[in-house]
């Protein structure tokens, strides 16, 4: 594995598992020290423990990414324990109920915005503050197909992930100047544990025989993409949203 993000701060959100975990290894394995955030404890720690066994540098930080002045303190924190100012910062963290039109209600729709918008606006504009002090930095956020196309039953994820989208050009726009990147990645069906455990069998083999490329895909192929535009090799992609889904959103699937 390349080196390519030696000595970078880099925080990731979620990364107790799933995607954010594949992300916060692979940053980890490209030579940042990684903060990992996440809200359960459980699956934090000896996610964390695990990494620092196989030699990672990762460091567990229970927040709620919802809550702005504890994500704002744990930024702090962040820099302080780690030396340096933060500057690789992947928003993934999600909390989502899926309901249709007719059945979505407040607390459901408040909770989803908490994590999946206000969880990603809180920690950029904390580790915004330190990477125009280390003069440069990369957000990348992570959002869905879900935001570019429409899936059933589903009015607060298609609606956070299309958000995501919009918060992620106005927070380019503004950054840009100071020399940070924001950019987000709409991954497709990825085979994680929320995943799998949303569909069955069956209807899992069935989606992914209509995607052109045959399959779902793997957290570690998001991880990558994500280590690419933290890296200076995207020092020119700036407010953009790759697509990482096989084909599927092209393909209207
Ligand atoms: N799995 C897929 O097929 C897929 C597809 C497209 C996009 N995505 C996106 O990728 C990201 C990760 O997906 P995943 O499948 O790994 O999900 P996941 O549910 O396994 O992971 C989400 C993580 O966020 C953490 N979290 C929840 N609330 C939090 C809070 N308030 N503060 C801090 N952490 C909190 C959870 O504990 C969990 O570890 C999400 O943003 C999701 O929308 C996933």
């Amino acid at each position: 594995m390349s080196a390519r993000l030696q000595h970078r701060i880099a925080v990731v959100t979620g990364a107790a598992r799933g995607i954010g975990r594949s992300i916060a290894e692979r940053l980890a394995a490209e030579g940042a020290r990684v903060a990992c955030l996440d809200i359960r404890a459980d699956l934090l720690e000896p996610a964390v423990g695990e990494m620092r066994k196989g030699g990672l540098d990762a460091h567990a930080y229970l927040v709620d990414v919802g809550k702005r002045d504890e994500v704002h303190a744990a930024m702090q924190r962040i820099e302080a324990d780690l030396g340096d100012p933060v500057s690789i910062l992947v928003n993934n963290a999600l909390w989502v109920r899926y309901q249709a039109i007719e059945d979505i209600d407040e607390a459901t729709l408040d909770r989803i915005f908490a994590v999946g918008l206000k969880g990603y606006i809180w920690p950029t504009q904390a580790a915004a503050v330190q990477m125009k002090r280390h003069g440069s930095g990369a957000v990348i956020n992570i959002s869905s197909q879900a935001a570019l196309v429409a899936f059933e039953k589903a009015i607060g994820y298609c609606s956070l992930k299309a958000a995501v989208g919009g918060f992620t050009r106005a927070a380019a726009m503004d950054l840009g100047p100071h020399g940070i990147r924001v950019n987000a990645i709409a991954p497709g069906m990825i085979e994680t544990p929320a995943s799998l455990g949303k569909f069955d069998q069956a209807s899992l083999l069935a989606r992914a025989r209509v995607i052109p490329s045959r399959r779902m895909g793997q957290p570690s192929e998001i991880a990558s993409v994500v280590a690419f535009l933290a890296s200076d090799e995207a020092s020119y992609i700036n407010g953009a949203m790759l697509t990482a889904d096989g084909g599927a959103t092209i393909a209207g699937t």
